[in-house]
């Protein structure tokens, strides 16, 4: 689910967010592997300034291994605890939570000098909508807590869950807004299924993904739909190959460009073709 984001919405959610960063000790944003820098916002940064981060590089079934790996030495070199996993699997608190007591170490370090008995360990989720917040909220509270939307302001009463053996979790996720710093960045969030299918042209976000493919895994771009082309083939002409071979016709001979648009997305979004991560670490 997507919503538009005026600036109301976006400063309603930063005050909430805002509102439960006092009552945590670490931050848990939940990115989408396979563009981890399209779906930070950075005004996450602005602030939780000296938070301690886990990163859950979510997704990660569907992301390039090797550029997982490049992301996680990043962030790691940024002081950041980065974990990757795919947050279906229901072992994912086994992985989190190790780093959340890490990334938390000197504040409790600090706290029991002071004399300040120890406590669990006080922990929110945030990310931008559709990289797997619920998902992860769910599967760590094993059982379904109701989903308020990505929508800000949708007040409900909040919980701690328990988090394994040392950690509370908010039950509701500061949900941050997916933030076009230019073109690019709107097409890979809308290839991957963070943003929905009406703020970017999708014949643009297909063209943007054929082209990606064509540069990075031709080979198996061919073998998927069972064509012949290249990087120096007109797009129209990809279009056609497609079209012609998955069927997608619109009446006589003509290829129906709209099918074959939504097919590519589809395939793309969902790692059909296979897996692929659209930013890289060290741009
Ligand atoms: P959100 O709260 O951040 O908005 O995201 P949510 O948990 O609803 O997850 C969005 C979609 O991503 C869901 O698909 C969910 O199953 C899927 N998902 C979450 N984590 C992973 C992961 O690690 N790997 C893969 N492959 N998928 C993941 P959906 O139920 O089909 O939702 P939708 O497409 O109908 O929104």
């Amino acid at each position: 689910m997507s919503i538009n984001w005026f600036p109301g919405h976006m400063a309603k959610a930063r005050r909430e967010i805002e509102e439960n960063l006092k009552k945590v000790d670490v931050v848990i944003e939940i990115l989408d592997a396979r563009i981890p820098h399209s779906s930070h916002n950075p005004m996450l940064d602005e602030i939780t300034q000296h938070k301690p981060r886990v990163v859950v590089l979510n997704k990660v079934d569907m992301a390039d291994k090797q550029a997982t790996d490049a992301w996680m030495a990043k962030f790691k070199s940024e002081g950041k605890y980065p974990v990757a996993l795919d947050g279906r699997n229901n072992q994912i608190i086994k992985r989190i939570e190790p780093l959340a007591i890490r990334a938390t170490a000197e504040i409790f370090e600090r706290m029991q000098k002071k004399g300040i008995g120890r406590r669990a360990i006080r922990a929110m989720i945030t990310g931008i909508p559709n990289v797997g917040k619920s998902t992860v909220i769910n599967n760590v509270a094993k059982r379904k807590i109701a989903k308020t939307g990505n929508t800000p302001g949708v007040t409900k009463q909040q919980q701690w869950i328990k988090a394994g053996e040392q950690m509370e979790l908010l039950d509701t996720p500061g949900i941050l807004w997916p933030k076009f710093e230019d073109e690019i960045t709107g097409k890979k969030l809308s290839l991957t299924g963070a943003i929905k299918d009406t703020v970017v042209p999708l014949d643009e976000v297909a063209i943007y993904g054929i082209e990606f493919l064509l540069t990075h895994d031709p080979a198996r771009f061919n073998a998927f739909y069972n064509i012949n082309v290249s990087e120096s083939d007109d797009v129209v002409d990809v279009f056609d190959a497609i079209g012609r071979s998955r069927g997608l016709k619109a009446g006589g001979n003509e290829i129906n460009y709209e099918a074959v648009t939504n097919r590519v997305i589809y395939d793309i979004r969902n790692g059909k073709i296979g897996s692929y991560t659209f930013d890289e670490a060290d741009a």
